[in-house]
């Protein structure tokens, strides 16, 4: 079966591209994620707030070593400055590089433009075949305008892509309020792709300690809706790689991304709920579903229910929730 994908301008073998998670901190897991089939693979990420905060110690120890002591400056060696958050995640980058075959993505988390993006160069030199730029940020304060915060990402994305040669994509949320708008932007500022959606962990309040506490959990198959109906919506209108993420738990999770547009397709609550091995089960399912399909490649079966290409686009518009809403009649044998 022809599953070949091509994406930011690698030929992939299929779509399967596990996403950014811990899986791929751990050498030996990143190569079972290949055995199984994995066609690249998106690097944890390298935070923005480590880097900041590593800095800060950093300062700290020299002005120390500066002020100190004589003797207070021996317990605070040059050397405890080495083995930082940036040189172990580029130390990881070649690693992942010389054990696997796949293409490897490093992920840039952060929001800020004060420097750190110089960082992105690093990543490219140590062999990253791209850039993901996850932009997780939440729009906290009422006096930024939605215009500002979309000015804020584009300035990011612009500087990134001055210093890095390597193809850029941008993980989104889905809170913007005219995504393809937006999306048309970031192509004009440089992206090679984007990556929808990125999932946001709500805070919970515990109602015993009355606390709010940040909650992970993982996502779902139904998950999958939100960002599937973007992605019919971007397919065709943009001249970007478009990545599915959030809620491909199953092989019918996968196709009905690509059948909507995607190039491919991220999985990670799936593996961390089942292990690198699910990949294989998802993997030949997909193989299955071409094999029974009209379409003899993957290729031509992308975007076939796209926004553009259907006979009735309104099913991704606000017509289908009128209809939908309407026509909804409640279960009333079920009511007590
Ligand atoms: C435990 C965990 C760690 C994650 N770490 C990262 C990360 O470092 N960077 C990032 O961009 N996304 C991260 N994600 C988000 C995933 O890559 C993915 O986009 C999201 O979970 C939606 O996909 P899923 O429904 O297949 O889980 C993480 C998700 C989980 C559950």
């Amino acid at each position: 079966m022809d599953l070949r994908s091509h994406y930011l301008g690698l030929e992939l073998k299929n779509p399967l591209v596990p996403s950014a998670s811990p899986l791929s901190r751990d050498l030996d897991t990143a190569r079972q994620l290949e055995d199984y089939g994995a066609s690249a693979i998106v690097m944890y990420s390298l935070f923005e707030e480590a880097l900041h905060s590593e800095h800060e110690h950093q300062m700290r120890l020299l002005s120390q070593q500066e002020h100190g002591h004589s003797e207070a400056s021996n317990y605070l060696p040059l050397g405890s400055l080495e083995g930082s958050e940036l040189d172990n995640y580029l130390e990881h980058i070649r690693r992942l590089k010389s054990s696997l075959e796949i293409p490897v993505i490093a992920s840039l988390n952060g929001i800020s433009l004060d420097g750190w993006v110089d960082n992105g160069k690093l990543l490219a030199e140590a062999g990253a075949d791209a850039l993901e730029l996850n932009v997780y940020n939440v729009a906290a304060d009422p006096m930024v305008s939605g215009a500002e915060m979309e000015a804020q990402y584009i300035a990011l994305l612009r500087e990134l892509h001055q210093v890095v040669d390597i193809p850029i994509t941008v993980k989104l949320s889905p809170y913007f309020s005219s995504l393809g708008h937006f999306v048309k932007q970031l192509e004009a500022a440089g992206a090679k792709g984007v990556s929808l959606f990125n999932r946001f962990y709500q805070p919970d309040i515990d109602v015993d300690s009355l606390r709010v506490s940040p909650t992970l959990h993982l996502s779902r198959s139904d998950d999958v809706l939100l960002g599937m109906r973007w992605l019919g919506i971007l397919h065709g209108r943009v001249d970007l790689s478009l990545a599915a993420t959030g809620g491909i738990h199953t092989d019918e999770d996968a196709v009905k991304m690509i059948l909507a547009g995607a190039d491919i397709t991220h999985v990670c609550s799936v593996l961390l709920r089942h292990g690198p091995r699910h990949l294989r089960r998802i993997l030949n399912g997909i193989s299955h579903w071409l094999d029974d399909s009209p379409y003899e490649s993957l290729d031509q079966a992308r975007g076939v229910l796209s926004h553009r290409q259907m006979d009735n686009p309104a099913a991704y518009e606000r017509a289908s929730y009128v209809e939908l809403l309407s026509g909804y009649s409640p279960n009333r044998s079920s009511w007590r």
